[in-house]
């Protein structure tokens, strides 16, 4: 059970979780809140002794404080290292000191939160810090809630980051971090640390493709997929975003973040409360394996929306297929093609409103092309249902092409500076979702949207990245908070529309995975991984996507060859494990597959939707790196331990080598596998001291394993 223990005489707070400990405390003065203890899990007697040694250390031409292990700095007094908080009070005084003031622990059923409340001195500046923890998991969750407890003076908000999270001492780590760009997400990257900074950022305004809002670090490079402690930490933010890795010169490692600081400002005013998005820590002591499954099951238990499916539906998406020239015939053919394959949901991507016959015209108006759907969307919506399909939706709403309606007559809604260019990426522009009146239109559309039309899914698309951040009618004088204040209104339409429509499903999209984090995490049930569809690149970006995020929210398409990205040809049958790897998707011309390609394709779906919900919600095992070697392989063991899924991948066999051997994870020494559709039995102890054998023969050979457990005799 989780457990919060507040011991008086070391003025500790002592987080008790499933496999660690995390421990805190004041310092004498009750000025500094210093971290004490992050690892394997302690008892509670060796972590108070911790916390009652805790001493600061002279070191020379330094300050005891600034060079200490502070949970949350607020910049002032000698501290040089990466603050949490930085402000500006109206009279020109720029440093922070604050004393503790109040703490509280509130428990509810399986989780327990910490508030600690700090106060400046002087100034109506209150800073509280939140820390959550749950029974069962291994994650804390930490926020800040920064209010302005004053009558009239406003405070400038200069550098508001979430958290900091100190790393145990060790003489070098290693940092693992996931970049790219589009069409390449989530690539796995590491790098040794030496004293000094490492940024990890965007400044685009949303998560980005080039790094996503997850990081990782294990000692001296020591960690391996299995074994070795790793300290993670993940944002909850998508918006741009900052995490500072800082090595100080004696030695210690901090890693800070939250809302990226640069070009941010943000005016709190007398009155005001402020919270600052969730950065969240997770320690695991079983490699970067078990790290992944923490994050998994956390972001299942207790992020992702309370959805109405235990597993994800198979979908089908137009947009490989018909890109803009969607119509009611060809939509109608392809949703009888989908449905006859066993699809769940067919979704209608890009190309069904206004004048959007190419990307230069339509974004904005959010009103059914009438030359392409006469009868509006309703019958097309009936057909699919009646083929026993739900319907879903592309929407890009945060967008505006300048040859459309709505930038017509509101041209002012779009981000710019005065007097200066208002640059179009991909032929639009970005409407400035921080204004209220925007806010409201996009609301009022989309819940008119869905109020007129069976709508059940909907993929939010978001294809560019902001730039001239300009605001110029801001009334408060502080244009800069706009960076936040579109973020908040953002989560505000999607919080609305979930309310007011609880039978809707939500895929975040933006160009592929540009706006994957915990923040949307929480509000959408899926996100699409990558506009790479091809099936060997896949591999890779959906490897890193699985250090820090659920396969049950990797949403993947079998599209067709050759790909249309890489010109690369491979058999269905590979594209689909890979596919099969996360939540399934087609995302193919079906009009033009084969008698038998369809035939093979219905029969893997329907082995699909047998072993999805091990896939969806079991605990994953990355046997093999698609980094290194010409085979990959994952295998996937079901909560309960009933059903083993494992899929090999092999991509270019070399000098005649077609065996493989994995050795499995996470089984029972004692008990019996069968694999499904075949005859062969195995034990526990067999699979995962010998061995699962198998042939993969000739480039792009695939396989699948389905096993189930049997009780002992
Ligand atoms: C980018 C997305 O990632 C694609 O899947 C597709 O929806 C296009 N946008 C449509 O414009």
């Amino acid at each position: 059970m989780a457990e919060i223990i507040h011991d008086v005489a070391s003025l500790a707070w002592i987080f008790q979780m499933e496999a660690s400990t995390y421990c805190i405390r004041l310092n004498e003065e009750q000025t500094s809140l210093q971290h004490i203890y992050w690892g394997t899990r302690i008892d509670t007697a060796t972590a108070r002794e911790m916390a009652l040694a805790w001493r600061t250390y002279f070191v020379p031409f330094e300050s005891t404080i600034g060079n200490s292990r502070e949970e949350f700095a607020p910049w002032g007094e000698l501290r040089f290292s990466e603050p949490t908080l930085k402000v500006a009070y109206a009279d020109g005084t720029r440093g922070i000191e604050w004393h503790f003031e109040a703490y509280g622990i509130e428990q509810e059923q399986r989780k327990q939160t910490l508030w600690l409340r700090f106060v400046d001195q002087v100034y109506s500046l209150q800073v509280t810090l939140y820390y959550r923890i749950y029974t069962g998991h291994d994650v804390i969750e930490r926020w800040v809630r920064l209010e302005n407890s004053g009558a009239d003076a406003p405070i400038m908000l200069e550098q508001a980051f979430s958290a900091d999270w100190q790393l145990p001492h060790h003489e070098r780590y290693r940092m693992t971090y996931l970049h790219g760009r589009w069409g390449k997400e989530t690539q796995v990257t590491e790098t040794l640390l030496s004293p000094g900074k490492f940024v990890l950022e965007s400044r685009r305004g949303t998560t980005s493709h080039q790094f996503n809002p997850w990081v990782a670090f294990d000692v001296d490079a020591s960690a391996t997929e299995e074994q070795g402690e790793v300290w993670s930490m993940a944002l909850a933010w998508s918006g741009s975003w900052k995490f500072v890795a800082e090595t100080t010169s004696y030695g210690t490692l901090h890693c800070v973040g939250g809302i990226n600081d640069f070009d941010f400002r943000y005016r709190l005013d007398a009155g005001v409360c402020l919270d600052l998005p969730m950065f969240v820590g997770l320690y695991a002591s079983g490699g970067f394996g078990e790290s992944s499954r923490k994050w998994h099951l956390y972001q299942r238990e207790r992020l992702l929306p309370e959805t109405l499916d235990a597993v994800r539906p198979i979908l089908y998406n137009s947009w490989e297929a018909t890109a803009f020239a969607v119509d009611e015939r060809n939509q109608m053919e392809l949703a009888e093609q989908a449905a006859s394959l066993g699809i769940e949901v067919f979704v209608m991507d890009d190309g069904w409103f206004g004048e959007r016959a190419h990307d230069r015209a339509g974004l904005g108006d959010w009103t059914v092309n009438r030359a392409k759907f006469p009868r509006g969307l309703n019958p097309l919506i009936e057909r699919v249902n009646e083929l026993g399909m739900r319907f879903g939706l592309w929407v890009e709403p945060e967008m505006v092409n300048v040859d459309s309606d709505l930038y017509r007559a509101h041209p002012d809604w779009v981000y710019h500076f005065h007097k200066r260019t208002r640059t179009e990426s991909r032929n639009q522009l970005v409407l400035n979702l921080a204004r209220t009146d925007v806010r409201d239109w996009m609301f009022t559309t989309l819940d008119t949207l869905l109020s007129e039309h069976n709508i059940e899914f909907i993929k939010w698309d978001m294809n560019r990245s902001i730039s001239d951040p300009g605001w110029p009618v801001e009334s408060g004088h502080n244009p800069e908070r706009v960076w936040l204040a579109y973020v908040q209104n953002l989560y505000w339409v999607f919080d609305e529309l979930r309310r007011r429509h609880p039978n809707v499903a939500f895929e975040s999209c933006s160009g592929g995975g540009g706006r994957i984090d915990l923040g949307i995490l929480s509000r959408v049930e899926q996100v699409w991984t990558s506009d790479n569809t091809d099936a060997l690149d896949r591999l890779r970006i959906q490897e890193g996507f699985s250090y820090a995020y659920a396969p049950r929210a990797m949403m993947c398409w079998v599209t067709d060859c050759p790909n249309y990205l890489t010109a690369r040809t491979v058999p269905l049958l590979y594209r689909f494990h890979v596919a099969m790897a996360g939540s399934l998707g087609i995302g193919g011309d079906l009009s033009h597959w084969t008698p038998q390609e369809r035939e093979e394709a219905r029969a893997l779906i329907e082995s699909y939707k047998r072993v999805r919900p091990t896939v969806q919600n079991g605990k994953l095992y990355r046997l093999r790196s698609p980094r290194s070697g010409q085979v990959a392989a994952a295998q996937y063991v079901a909560q309960d331990g009933s059903e083993v899924i494992v899929f090999a991948w092999g991509h270019s066999q070399q000098f005649g080598e077609t065996q493989i051997v994995l050795q499995l994870y996470g089984l029972e020494q004692e008990a019996s596998y069968s694999v499904v559709d075949e005859s062969m039995h195995y034990s526990g102890a067999y699979l995962m001291q010998h061995g699962l054998k198998m042939r993969l023969v000739g480039d792009f050979a695939s396989q699948m394993y389905h096993l189930v457990r049997h009780a002992l005799a």
